[in-house]
């Protein structure tokens, strides 16, 4: 009996160290230390031993079955640390290799000049009113006094949608209608910002969209000289102290007077250069008091309210301040030129 124990011993041993993976371990437990494994005859067989046979037998046969136990937990072991090796190894991080610093967003050049624009206004007392980029025909043109068929509507082509009577705004003169009309009869001092949409040629100087910022104030006693004085301060904050500004009579249907904003030229001091095309002057704005027939289509009586508007590009200051030369690269959407503010 102790033959064949040493026997089995040595090959279960062997066995054991070309199990490679837990199954075959599990097998080779089964096969050997299990209930019916190859070690449980052993224990019967004791019985039968003549009685000074039995403990030497017992001992061994008890030594044997310790050992390959232990062998077992240390084969299960060595087995767990080369898996655990292995996939170390696969899932490796260099950690000496140097970082990949995460790429900042910044602010698209409009937004960076609408920002500052904001925070010129709210020092004069101007909030921020939002009104929607998709309008109607009537608020649009008729409600700024631009009927049907009135040839301004030329200057103000626009994109229409399927929807009868509703359109992309050409502008943010829309958003006076409505701020008076939630208002009504409150005094207002708000700016309204946002994109404006207009059928046109594209070219350097001109885009199918733009940013627009509107300026309105309503209240009693509101004369030509707030809208005066709120355009030099805009002027000088924005483009530097002791700028010198002109009103240019013109025209608009939504504001009576109206005018052109004019500033000195900020490339040549006035000089004239290509910029402003030797005139000395660049047009910063359209601005007017706000026509009788609007106030009264925002609520507001003619008789007993005044007030001034304005509305001016966002994209023509940011070219002039950043020596952009076509206004196209704004919406371009080239990281090449985005990347530079
Ligand atoms: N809405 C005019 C435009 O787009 C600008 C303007 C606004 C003029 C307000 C006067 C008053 O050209």
């Amino acid at each position: 009996m102790l033959d064949a124990l040493r026997e089995l011993e040595t090959k279960a041993q062997a066995e054991l160290q070309s199990a490679s993976d837990s199954q075959a371990l599990q097998g080779w437990n089964q096969r050997y230390l299990g209930r019916k494994g190859a070690l449980a005859p052993f224990f019967l067989q004791l019985r039968d031993l003549p009685r000074e046979e039995r403990p030497l037998a017992g001992q061994t046969l008890n030594q044997v079955k310790q050992a390959l136990t232990a062998a077992l937990e240390e084969r299960q072991e060595a087995l767990k640390a080369g898996e655990r090796a292995a996939s170390m190894a696969a899932e490796a991080i260099d950690v000496t290799l140097p970082g990949r610093a995460p790429s900042l967003g910044r602010l698209h050049p409009s937004t960076a000049t609408l920002r500052r624009i904001y925070a010129i206004f709210a020092d004069m007392g101007f909030q921020v009113y939002r009104a929607p980029d998709v309008e109607t025909d009537m608020v649009n043109f008729e409600l700024l006094n631009i009927p049907p068929h009135h040839p301004a509507r030329d200057m103000w082509d626009t994109f229409y949608t399927t929807r009868e009577g509703v359109l992309l705004r050409t502008h943010t003169s829309p958003g006076q209608i409505r701020a008076m009309r939630e208002y009504c009869p409150e005094p207002i001092r708000v700016i309204l910002p946002g994109m404006c949409y207009r059928y046109e040629q594209v070219t350097a100087r001109s885009e199918m969209m733009f940013y627009q910022v509107e300026g309105l104030a309503v209240g009693k006693n509101i004369t030509m000289t707030d809208l005066k004085g709120v355009m030099a301060e805009y002027a000088s904050r924005m483009f530097g102290e002791g700028r010198t500004m002109r009103f240019r009579a013109s025209h608009f249907p939504f504001t009576e007077p109206s005018v052109e904003v004019d500033m000195d030229c900020i490339l040549c001091g006035g000089e004239g250069c290509r910029v402003c095309k030797y005139t000395g002057w660049l047009e910063i704005s359209g601005a007017g008091m706000v026509h009788p027939v609007v106030l009264r289509n925002g609520g507001y009586d003619p008789q007993v309210y005044s007030g001034f508007a304005f509305g001016m590009g966002v994209e023509r200051p940011a070219m002039l301040m950043h020596g952009v030369t076509d206004i196209r690269y704004f919406f371009g959407n080239d990281l090449r030129f985005l990347g530079q503010f």
